[in-house]
């Protein structure tokens, strides 16, 4: 074959191949050059086979993808896969989860989305795809050699799509998975709570909280759980890293929460009705046969966040703070509950004494919904020891 051949003169060679960099018909794209080191799947360096494909990756269908579909293929974008991401590892899953014969179609069909799409990119394609077929060869090759079956993703449940009434509240709702239908199947059920995260009155993406894992039947056994991962919309929510550390067993049908006292996860993006979530986890393996006599509570190593010394009102209020995840959906300008608007360090600071009284009062708690975790509760007690600083 034509393109085996030349593949073999460049392997030989290992000259850099540039191509022609040109503009094209003035939409304003440059192609970029595609270097010689890593068109080529080699492990020579000490790789694994993933890091080897990856390298591939990162000079084929990459600058491509960040060149050309980034407009809408980003965290945030209206496209469908975030495989436009400059991150290379973000845009490499999400192009796993497509698969290269889809992408590589969409690219040069002149009805997804003109002038970005078309014949205009066929070239570019053909030459990626004959790096990228040949990379595939020796990346499953490669996988056999080293004993490794498959790149292992643990388990994933199906994808759900978020609660229809998300888009009219913003109170947390459940959304529940039957593991038994996820590949590979194991009988437990996952929930986690989601809700729309809304900072200053503006929707900002979603909030997850209070994962959680039990067994469909208390005779089911016992099961270890380690690191779960978001997927929206089958792409992988990298930047949601809090449930990294989750490490748990589940022996009994009581949901064990397996990230108690963290802060709430926020994925910033546009939400939408149709988005469909699925959680990943590591790890989520049996563990009957050599823990007969489980520990009946979880063994999570996601300790509770150790209060820093200092905390600012602008740590408060950003994504992930403590008044952006609890407080805000009710204390923001034009629906400040209680005439207190949280988004405002003035007003903030002159109620900082009610603030730490109301938020450590169980009886009368801030939120209205129950006092929150004593990690989250000792963030804003040291912000208001400290002079509530901004
Ligand atoms: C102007 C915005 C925009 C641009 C630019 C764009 N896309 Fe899309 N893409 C979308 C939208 C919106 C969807 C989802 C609806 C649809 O399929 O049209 C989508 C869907 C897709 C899908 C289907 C994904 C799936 O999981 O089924 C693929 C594949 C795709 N685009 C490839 C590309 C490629 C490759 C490029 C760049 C060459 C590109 N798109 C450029 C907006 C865009
Ligand atoms: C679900 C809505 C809601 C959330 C979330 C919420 N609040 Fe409130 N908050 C209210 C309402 C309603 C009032 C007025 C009635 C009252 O005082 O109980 C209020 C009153 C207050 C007051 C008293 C204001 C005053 O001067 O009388 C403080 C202080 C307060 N909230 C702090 C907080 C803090 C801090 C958080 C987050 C940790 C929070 N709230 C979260 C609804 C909410």
């Amino acid at each position: 074959m034509g393109t085996k051949l030349g593949q073999k003169l460049f392997w030989a060679v290992g000259a850099v191949v540039t191509l022609v960099a040109f503009n094209n018909c003035g939409e304003g794209f440059v192609m970029s050059s595609i270097s010689g080191g890593s068109t080529y799947f080699s492990t020579a360096g000490g790789e694994t086979c993933e890091e080897a494909i990856v390298k591939v990756y990162a000079s084929t269908f990459h600058p491509f993808l960040t060149q050309t579909c980034s407009g809408c293929h980003v965290a945030g974008g209206p496209g469908l896969g975030v495989f436009g991401a400059t991150d290379v590892r973000t845009s490499y899953t999400a192009f796993s989860s497509v698969g290269a014969a889809k992408i590589s179609s969409q690219a040069v069909n002149a009805s997804h989305k003109p002038p970005y799409t078309g014949p205009v990119n066929q070239a570019r394609i053909t030459e990626i795809n004959s790096y990228w077929s040949a990379a595939q060869e020796k990346y499953a090759q490669c996988l056999v050699d080293t004993g490794a079956s498959a790149p292992s993703s643990g388990v994933k449940s199906a994808s759900i799509t978020v609660p229809a009434n998300l888009a009219t509240n913003t109170n947390f709702q459940t959304m529940t998975w039957d593991l038994a239908t996820a590949s590979p199947s194991v009988p437990l059920t996952a929930t986690i709570e989601i809700r729309r995260a809304v900072v200053g009155g503006v929707t900002q993406g979603y909030e997850f909280r209070n994962p959680s894992l039990r067994l469909k039947n208390a005779s089911s056994g016992s099961y270890q759980a380690q690191v779960i991962s978001i997927y929206v919309n089958s792409n992988l929510a990298s930047e949601v890293t809090t449930y990294q550390n989750v490490n748990a067993v589940i022996s009994t049908t009581t949901a064990t929460n397996l990230s108690a006292g963290t802060a709430n996860a926020l994925l910033v993006m546009t939400p939408n009705a149709t988005d469909v979530i699925a959680l990943q986890f590591a790890t989520l393996k049996s563990t009957s046969a050599t823990n007969p006599t489980p520990t009946p509570t979880p063994t999570a190593t996601a300790s509770p966040t150790a209060t820093p010394a200092t905390v600012t009102f602008t740590q408060l209020v950003a994504s992930g703070g403590v008044f952006a995840n609890s407080c805000v959906s009710c204390h923001a300008p034009g629906k400040a509950s209680g005439g207190l608007d949280l988004t405002n360090y003035a007003a903030a600071k002159l109620a900082a004494a009610n603030i730490k009284s109301r938020m450590n009062n169980a009886n009368n708690p801030m939120p209205t919904s129950g006092i929150l975790a004593e990690a989250q509760r000792n963030i804003v007690n040291t912000w208001v020891d400290k002079g509530a600083p901004q």
